[in-house]
């Protein structure tokens, strides 16, 4: 009796490592995918100009990148969507052979890469802030320098780093992305085979700032204007490119000092930044990792403020408590995934809510109400004037 019970614990045991095996391994081809398309994305450009070839190898590259990243998709489990997204690829395809134009591609390409990271639950952040720039300099300089230059020049033969325009292309995942060993085969083990996540990301935040070097950072307003994008995930799986002009400079250099701005995030978009964090992971079976982000959203981006909340506004306060308690005994009784996602919903609202409640009040706003109040009073003291005039004026008629 005690040996059956050992041999279905067992049996259950390999069945659960078989499954987080099969689920690493379509992490690494969807990622595979993600990077194929950035290229086409970057590089197209420089094959293509106004519809002739410009760099026949490169050409023929960005078309095998195409055909390689829909086997990789091919690959991954089927669910409902997989097929629009196989069209959609088949479509750059048939784009990349008519010689599209090379802003239309990389559009197609990188929606391609989005909707691919929703529908397959991609990780594409890093639920801790990111390293700043300095910690992997001396990295940089050992491990890159020798090819891609001291200050990331390129020094002819390769992409110049220092290049924002290309540079904008590329989200910080991207960058990430091409030192994973797993994923990229741009550079050999002995480049990138040791590194862990961490230095990873560190090394994509030092590339990033090759581009914005000695540049001043972006006002402090604009961070108020685009909290998501000093915040993660925001920051790491926007393609600066794709935003308007100030956001996008501004981006180009936030990323590249994430150290430097984490004053300017609000604790509360950096709660509704790991929530979304949780959701991703929970949808995507990894339900320890999206308990661990919903504890650092709760400790990181909620705790600092609770105390606020609190004292501005009791109801409020007493909805998020009895929300995050929900949220916290859901994903811990690993309750259905729209339970949870409705949960996070629900939460993020109350976030938004608490955020605009704790926002002080304009200057400007007060200032046109006195504004408003004093012409309304020198209106009135106009015309009683005036009024009284009138009046004494007539009687002594
Ligand atoms: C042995 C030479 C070599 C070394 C060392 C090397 N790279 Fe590269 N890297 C390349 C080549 C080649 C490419 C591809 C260039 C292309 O696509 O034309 C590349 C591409 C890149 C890209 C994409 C750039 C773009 O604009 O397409 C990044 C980012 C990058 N490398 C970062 C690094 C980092 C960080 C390191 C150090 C950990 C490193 N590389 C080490 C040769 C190297």
């Amino acid at each position: 009796m005690r040996n059956s019970w050992t041999l279905l614990l067992l049996l259950a045991l390999s069945v659960q490592s078989l499954w987080a095996q099969q689920v690493a391994e379509n992490d690494k081809l969807a990622a595979r995918a993600s990077n194929l398309l950035s290229y086409i994305a970057v590089g197209y450009g420089d094959a293509i100009d106004k519809g002739q070839i410009i760099d026949t190898g490169l050409y023929q590259l960005q078309q095998d990148h195409a055909a390689e990243a829909l086997d990789l998709v091919r690959k991954l489990p089927d669910k409902p969507g997989r097929s629009a997204l196989e069209n959609s690829m088949a479509g750059l395809q048939a784009a990349l052979s008519r010689r599209e134009d090379a802003e239309k591609v990389r559009r197609r390409a990188n929606e391609i890469a989005d909707r691919l990271a929703a529908l397959y639950q991609m990780q594409r952040s890093p639920a801790h802030s990111l390293p700043s720039a300095s910690l992997a300099a001396p990295l940089f300089q050992q491990r890159c320098a020798s090819c891609h230059g001291r200050w990331g020049q390129g020094d002819g033969a390769l992409p110049d780093l220092r290049d924002a325009r290309r540079m904008a292309s590329f989200s910080l995942y991207d960058l990430y992305n091409t030192l994973d060993p797993n994923v990229d085969s741009v550079h050999s083990e002995r480049v990138d085979g040791d590194l862990n996540s961490r230095q990873r990301w560190a090394l994509a935040v030092t590339v990033a700032a090759f581009a914005v070097k000695n540049q001043l950072p972006p006002s402090a307003d604009l961070a108020e204007r685009y909290p998501a994008l000093i915040s993660l995930p925001g920051m790491a799986v926007t393609r600066p490119i794709e935003l308007p002009t100030d956001a996008r400079s501004a981006l180009l250099w936030w990323r590249g000092h994430p150290h430097l701005i984490r004053s300017l995030e609000h604790p509360l978009t950096r709660a509704e930044g790991l929530l979304s964090l949780a959701e991703t992971a929970y949808r995507g079976g990894d339900n320890a990792g999206a308990y661990h982000k919903l504890m650092l959203a709760y400790r990181e981006g909620y705790k600092p403020l609770q105390q606020s909340i609190e004292m501005s506004d009791r109801v409020l306060y007493s909805k998020l408590q009895a929300q995050w308690q929900t949220l916290r005994r859901e994903v811990l009784s690993n309750a259905p995934n729209t339970d949870v996602i409705a949960s996070i919903q629900n939460l993020g609202t109350l976030l938004g809510r608490a955020r605009a409640r704790l926002e002080p009040m304009p200057g400007g706003h007060i200032s046109y109400l006195w504004a408003a109040l004093l012409f309304a009073l020198a209106l009135a003291l106009g015309v009683s004037l005036w009024w009284g005039l009138r009046w004494r004026k007539r009687s002594r008629l």
